[in-house]
């Protein structure tokens, strides 16, 4: 019971990992409430979940006025009483950098960032005035290096990165302590890669698997907890070392490298 007591909001918590989040806090003994774009996704969530202390809200957290909405309703929910946001919501989104319309840019940035930023400033104003609270910004690996295609996606997540370092710095005299999680490709069920691409990701990750959910769910939770108390301005790679590895080459294809070309001592 790592969270009895505490009172969440997730956003984005009507499937994949803010769902998972969202069942990992009500099982820890946090009052949760879900927040999605689709409220008959967040309704079913908070239903499937099953513990009387969590709720679901419809509000697109891209808009001022959708934010509003969810901490109108946070606020009949918990009582004024806010620990813990995670801001999980987002889309993906896959173009050339050339091909990429203002259109596709902005509402990848609307959706994945401007929410971060509006749920985030209306959680430290209500943390502030309390004492303090925990936020925790899902970013991700493609805001950590670069990719093909990945030029909306990509600078959003680095954005999360960002902005969790700055309100670290700016709300740790308030008591509030701010994270990001960088989750690597993760396996929520909904997407399927051709095997192809699965062998090549796989091939990158030290771990030899994909994420789950779950996964991810455990460091929010642990970032979330009092374990966590002398943490902030961190982003939590949660990627089986992908980041790590970078461009991955096996050992046998090393050593058929050239190691050092500038030795003129070598004669191969
Ligand atoms: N799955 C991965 O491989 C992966 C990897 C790195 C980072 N992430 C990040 O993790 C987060 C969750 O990803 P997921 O795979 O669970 O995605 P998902 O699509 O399964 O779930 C995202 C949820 O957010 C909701 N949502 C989107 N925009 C919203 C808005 N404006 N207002 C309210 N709700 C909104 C969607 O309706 C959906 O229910 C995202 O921020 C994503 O970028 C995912």
């Amino acid at each position: 019971m790592r969270l009895e007591g505490k009172h969440a909001i997730v956003t984005g918590g009507g499937r994949g990992i803010g769902r998972e989040i969202g069942r990992r806090f009500a099982a820890e003994g946090c009052r949760v409430l879900l927040a999605d774009i689709d409220g008959e996704r967040a309704e079913a969530a908070a239903a499937e979940i099953g513990t009387g202390g969590v709720h679901a809200c419809t509000a697109d957290v891209g808009l001022p006025e959708g934010v509003r909405h969810l901490f109108e309703t946070a606020r009949a929910c918990f009582g004024g009483r806010l620990d813990i946001l995670i801001n999980n919501a987002g889309i993906a989104h896959h173009g050339a950098f050339l091909d990429l319309t203002l259109e596709d840019w902005e509402r990848v940035l609307r959706n994945n960032l401007t929410s971060a930023f509006l749920c985030a400033q209306a959680a430290a104003r209500i943390m502030a005035a309390q004492g303090g609270g925990r936020i925790v910004n899902i970013g991700s690996i493609s805001g950590q290096r670069g990719s093909y295609g990945r030029t909306a996606y990509g600078v959003t997540k680095a954005g999360i990165h960002q902005m969790t370092r700055i309100m670290a710095v700016e709300l740790g005299p308030r008591g509030i302590a701010v994270n990001a999680i960088a989750p690597g490709p993760i396996d929520t069920g909904i997407t399927s890669m051709g095997p192809d691409q699965e062998r090549r990701y796989l091939e990158r990750i030290p771990l030899g698997r994909f994420g789950l959910a779950p996964d991810v769910a455990g460091a929010a939770l642990f970032l979330a907890s009092d374990e966590a108390g002398y943490l902030t301005g961190s982003v939590v790679n949660v990627d089986g070392g992908f980041d790590a590895a970078g461009l991955i080459f096996s050992y046998t294809e090393l050593t058929t490298v050239k190691s050092d070309v500038r030795d003129p001592s070598r004669s191969d």
